[in-house]
């Protein structure tokens, strides 16, 4: 897609205004492109997301709602396969371009979209605005506390994140970072507290819960030796995953000309033990 294209769909899209200025929108419409330039090598990560969520949905005893959690761009998740499974399936992310929810909706009649931040914290610290400090802006995400609407919050059979966990604080930290200067790790920790938070949040829904998220991003050298690691949710932060896999993100020259960027997956079925507490961040 041209620039001079996705400037258009940006202006042309009715999306509030925080989200617009907090790069919400800019930061879809790129993923999107990002994935059209990156097909062959995403289409591994985004098959086996799928299957863990198929496998999830066939082990619910009972179908009526399915959640999907940051399935905006609809890609990774088998849409009609849950329609054909479940009386209704709800689509939530912070926010739906209008061609995906007309794509996810024209799907089946038992489709919806729902705009929802999975964090609950998003529009407070809008308010709070970006010279907030760094103690106070992770505080708010570690104690975020989403509410979602009553029918959903008591009648989910099965709950999916799919690749939404690390980016929670992804955006914020970056709208953050541009109101005073940070701390080096403040954008981990607070992509870490948003995670760990959603994590626990996630565990205290009802009926079956499904985590499909990266806990490391890992950069290599074109002989494929590994340059750097971050780590966003360690051992202790998770139980083993049902699955995992290795999604090759940005093979170069998408990021960078002389690195891959790739990301580690894990699928987490939910509920065998508490997660490590949010209050643990650092
Ligand atoms: C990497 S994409 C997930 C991949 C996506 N499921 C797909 O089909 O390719 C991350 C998604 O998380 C959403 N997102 C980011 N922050 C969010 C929040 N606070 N609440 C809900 N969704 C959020 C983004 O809008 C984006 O659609």
């Amino acid at each position: 897609m041209s620039l001079i294209t996705l400037w258009l769909e940006s202006l042309l899209t009715p999306c509030p205004r925080y989200l617009r200025r907090m790069g919400f929108l800019r930061e879809q419409l790129a993923i999107e492109d990002r994935y059209q330039r990156n097909r062959a090598s995403w289409e591994p990560h985004l098959t086996r997301s799928r299957a863990a969520i198929l496998a999830a949905a066939d082990s619910c005893t009972l179908h009526r709602t399915a959640l999907i959690l940051g399935g905006g761009l609809i890609n990774d998740i088998p849409l009609a396969e849950l329609a054909e499974r479940f009386q209704q399936v709800v689509l939530a992310d912070i926010l739906h371009l209008p061609r995906n929810r007309r794509k996810a909706e024209a799907v089946a009649p038992n489709i919806t979209c729902l705009d929802f931040d999975c964090t609950g914290a998003v529009e407070k610290l809008y308010q709070a605005g970006n010279t907030l400090a760094d103690e106070p802006a992770i505080t708010l995400f570690r104690h975020a506390s989403p509410t979602l609407p009553p029918a959903l919050a008591s009648g989910c059979d099965l709950t999916v994140s799919v690749n939404l966990a690390s980016q929670l604080g992804y955006l914020p930290a970056k709208w953050l970072a541009k109101g005073r200067p940070r701390d080096d790790d403040f954008s981990l920790h607070l992509r870490r507290a948003a995670a760990l938070c959603h994590l626990e949040w996630l565990q205290a829904l009802p009926g079956e819960r499904l985590l499909i998220g990266d806990r490391a991003l890992v950069v290599r050298g074109l002989d494929e030796s590994e340059v750097e690691r971050e780590v966003l949710l360690g051992e202790g932060d998770l139980e083993s995953p049902c699955d995992s896999w290795v999604w090759k993100f940005a093979p170069a020259p998408e990021w960078d000309k002389r690195h891959h960027l790739e990301l580690e997956v894990g699928a987490y079925v939910l509920g065998r033990r508490p997660f490590r507490s949010p209050e643990d961040i650092k």
